[in-house]
């Protein structure tokens, strides 16, 4: 008998819940990596699979791992350990909340450290430090914070607090209210630097980078992109580690899951390829390198807020909306740990919290340190925090949603599926839905992984 109420809390309606999930979902896997990913690979080709698997991946494991928490009502790992007793299968199960907890680790580590970034450009920005920036400069600034430890070591521990403050005090009660206002916000300034960028970049340009795909120009390195496609649609829908799965477990019996998890990934999208449309054509104009990595928009929107009109309250007002948007995702990426210490080791909510997100900080500092002192460290050729970054994304997340697809779809039994999504056996969203996660995403997925080890 699956319980209808949460003991960490309920979203007080539906509304909220898709509030905290676009918050969860909407962050600098939208702003900051959907750029300079699509800028690796060179623009439209990658743009074109992200947008594939976001629609043919990303919504139905987005309406599994909902299905899958508001069943389980517990952290990931206690989901999955009590949905396995309950569809008679093997405890085993509970391995993905493991693997989503290690993710999220793994995540909060590099992301906390972005996140840092954005707070030290909101003071660069109010300080009027960007105007008249030109490219050279931009670059200059940008590699000033990077290569400075203590700097970045001082906005990584704020950002950290920050982010263990709400989780101590329950993700049920502030975030709503955060989001309400944030969301459109954001998406107002972003549309104002659309307008911008469609006046003082090459915007034709710009356009027709990200939306006509040249699949012969990525050569060999066509798997590879495929790859980070796909892995940036998991990044930036929060799927594959029970962030969502745990919110879902804090959403009411009655609500349409199909439907919530449409508006979430849409409104997902539209922010990601706002983001794109407001960067290419400014890097398209000034000559910059749309290749130039996590640095992107670090070195590209400076130029864009040194030189428009009012450039220094928009850089602030932009940047400090990009915090907000991080911070809402990071208490996504910690709260099931925390879930599952209070559960699991009776701790305080505060307690568990706190050890998460010290935890969490530790590692942090290895990935702050690969970008300076630890530059020569290299696993597999890349620093901690590339790594970090590669492997979640392109590799544990994917792993993990596939694993949450194949127990909703082929462990599950029908009539739980049927009840929790309400769509009626025969219908054609619960058909097209139950084809998707049972063949569709897994199929993609083992496809893309085999080829990228260089198997097919
Ligand atoms: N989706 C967020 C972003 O785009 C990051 C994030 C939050 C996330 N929770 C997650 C990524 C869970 C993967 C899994 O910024």
């Amino acid at each position: 008998m699956s319980s209808t109420t949460s003991v960490h809390g309920m979203w007080s309606s539906r509304l909220a819940f898709i509030l905290a999930a676009t918050g969860s979902a909407v962050g600098l896997g939208n702003i900051w990596r959907f750029p300079y990913t699509a800028g690796e690979y060179g623009g439209g080709a990658f743009v074109l699979v992200y947008l594939i698997c976001v629609a043919g991946i990303g919504i139905p494991i987005m309406m599994a791992e909902i299905m899958l928490g508001r069943r389980g009502r517990q952290s990931p790992i206690n989901t999955m350990k009590s949905l396995a007793r309950e569809e008679g299968s093997s405890p085993f199960w509970q391995l993905l909340g493991w693997m989503g907890i290690v993710s999220g680790f793994l995540i909060l580590s590099f992301y906390s450290v972005i996140a840092g970034w954005t707070l030290a450009y909101v003071f660069r920005a109010a300080g009027g430090l960007f105007t008249g920036a030109e490219a050279q400069m931009a670059r200059a600034m940008f590699e000033a914070l990077v290569s400075d430890p203590e700097r970045l070591l001082a906005w990584h521990t704020i950002f950290m607090i920050m982010t263990g403050l709400v989780v101590a005090r329950g993700v049920a009660s502030g975030l709503e209210r955060a989001v309400r206002w944030l969301m459109p916000a954001l998406f107002l300034l972003l549309v104002v630097m659309v307008f911008y960028a469609a006046q003082a970049g090459d915007f034709t340009g710009g356009f027709s980078y990200m939306f006509s795909p040249d699949f012969a120009r990525l050569g060999s390195r066509f798997g590879e992109a495929v790859l980070s496609a796909m892995g940036q649609a998991f990044f930036s829908l929060s799927l594959g580690m029970g962030a969502i799965m745990i919110y879902g477990s804090y959403l009411n019996s009655r609500a349409s899951i199909g439907q919530n998890a449409i508006i979430i990934a849409s409104m997902d999208t539209l922010v990601a390829l706002l983001a794109g449309l407001a960067i290419f054509p400014i890097v398209l104009a000034n000559g910059l390198e749309a290749g130039a990595g996590p640095g992107l928009i670090f070195q590209t929107l400076p130029i864009a807020f040194g030189q428009m009109p009012f450039g220094g309250l928009f850089g602030t007002v932009f940047f400090v909306l990009l915090v907000f948007a991080a911070w809402t995702s990071a208490i996504s990426l910690l709260e099931p740990m925390t879930a599952w210490l209070v559960e699991n080791r009776g701790f305080s909510r505060p307690r568990a919290a706190a050890l998460g997100a010290i935890a969490v900080w530790l590692l942090g500092i290895a990935c702050l340190l690969s970008l300076n002192l630890w530059s020569n460290v290299t696993v597999l050729g890349k620093g901690f925090l590339d790594l970090f970054d590669y492997v979640t994304a392109n590799i544990l997340l994917p792993l993990g949603g596939v694993c949450i697809a194949i127990f909703a779809g082929w462990i599950m039994r029908r009539v739980s599926s049927v009840d929790e999504l309400a769509l009626g056996e025969r219908s054609f969203g619960y058909r097209t839905w139950l084809a998707l996660v049972r063949f569709v995403a897994p199929a993609c997925v083992i496809l893309v992984f085999l080829n990228a080890i260089g198997l097919i």
